[in-house]
């Protein structure tokens, strides 16, 4: 945004709902990833009104999901002070020299109902709106999507950047696209699986995920997890992907235990030899050679989910490996890789070498979403303006 925001007031829509453990915020990345478009504001002189939520607090004010713990640290990364502002529907008075928060906007049960009347009250506290909340941008709530109706609103850096590198990834990639598509549970990733079935070349499937589509093609996994009620699922998926020329890849050898501990004695089995009281708890050497051959033809790469239980050693191998294989590749051949969602961040962190990924998601659900190919609509709020 190139103009002047001396005397103006910006109403910024952030997402402070980071990780804490007896309110210490344990992760500050989706802090970190708005520091940018709050210090652009500073620049240009703005007033800046933050407005965030924290949990899932039902409408009702709940002390334990205040904002005040998270302000204090936000205000020691600014070195600005932070003024909390209680009532809602009176423009902020200009004042650059510090940053105005709102409560948790969750406290107010009119946010989740998305309620129009309370978006319009909140939108006469500033004079211009910026969204710079990805990960949230799949609720439709007033501080999201119904602003917009009232101000002028704008995407934030953060908020660009991640919609710019979705964008790039599924929609416009560089092919061959390739996705990884992990975890445990195929129900929540059906509409996942089906849309990519429409855009990737290839689609390597790992994770307790794999188990069902291994018994979906007649394989015995032994005492592995996996869903009864996602056999049939995934053998529409693989058929679909046949249909559609996807290079389906599911495992063919897996790291195995008798139980799921740590530093539990792991052995390597093809496929084929699974006992019955063994459980496949990772990927295996043979696979995991397959995909390193497969990521060397992908010009793009989309990740969700890790590919082992990689809360256990030395079952966090595979997923270890293959983050590894992706940054050196991102650094050496400048494919893009895109990750993000739930666990996968924890996942790929246990590589150390995250910062040489093209993008990694502050969001989860958020990013769920947009991989189903839904709008989300905090996006669109602001594009059909
Ligand atoms: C998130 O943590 O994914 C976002 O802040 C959204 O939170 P929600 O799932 O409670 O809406």
């Amino acid at each position: 945004m190139d103009q002047d925001l001396s005397n103006k007031v910006v109403l910024l829509r952030t997402d402070f709902n980071v990780p804490t453990q007896n309110n210490k915020i344990v992760d500050f990345t989706r802090i970190n990833e708005s520091i940018p478009t709050i210090k652009a504001l500073i620049e240009k002189k703005a007033t800046i009104l933050i407005v965030t939520h924290r949990g899932r607090p039902n409408g009702k004010i709940d002390t334990k999901l205040s904002m005040a713990p998270i302000a204090i640290e936000v205000e020691k990364i600014l070195k600005k002070p932070i003024e909390f502002i209680d009532k809602i529907g009176q423009r902020v008075k200009n004042n650059p020299k510090k940053i105005f928060m709102l409560e948790n906007i969750r406290f107010h049960e009119e946010e989740e109902k998305n309620e129009l009347n309370f978006a319009k009250e909140l939108s006469k506290m500033a004079d211009i709106y910026i969204n710079d909340a990805f990960s949230v941008s799949h609720r439709a709530h007033s501080s999201l999507c119904g602003i917009p109706k009232f101000l002028p609103s704008y995407f934030g850096l953060c908020m660009s950047k991640e919609i710019e590198s979705l964008q790039n990834s599924l929609s416009t990639p560089k092919k061959p696209l390739l996705a990884i598509i992990g975890g445990s549970k195929i129900l929540t990733k059906i509409d996942i699986l089906k849309n990519l079935n429409k855009k990737v070349d290839t689609m390597i499937i790992g994770g307790a995920m794999a188990n069902t589509f291994l018994l979906a093609k007649g394989i015995s996994i032994g005492a592995s997890l996996f869903e009864s009620q996602c056999i049939d699922i995934a053998q529409d998926i693989i058929n679909d992907a046949k249909e559609k020329n996807v290079n389906l890849i599911i495992p063919v050898d897996g790291k195995v235990a008798k139980s799921l501990s740590m530093n539990a004695v792991a052995k390597n089995k093809n496929i084929e030899d699974i006992e019955t009281d063994d459980m496949i708890l990772d990927l295996g050497a043979e696979s995991i050679k397959i995909i390193l051959g497969e990521l060397k033809k992908a010009e793009t790469v989309i990740w969700n989910g890790p590919l082992g239980a990689i809360e256990y050693k030395p079952f966090d191998q595979a997923t270890i490996t293959v983050a590894k294989e992706l940054a050196r590749n991102c650094k050496q051949k400048n494919i893009k890789v895109v990750a993000g969602g739930g666990d996968t961040i924890y996942g790929i962190n246990l590589s150390k070498c995250v910062k040489d990924f093209t993008h990694v998601s502050t969001a989860g659900g958020a990013f769920l979403e947009w991989l189903e190919g839904k709008t989300l609509p905090g996006v669109s709020a602001i594009l059909d303006k």
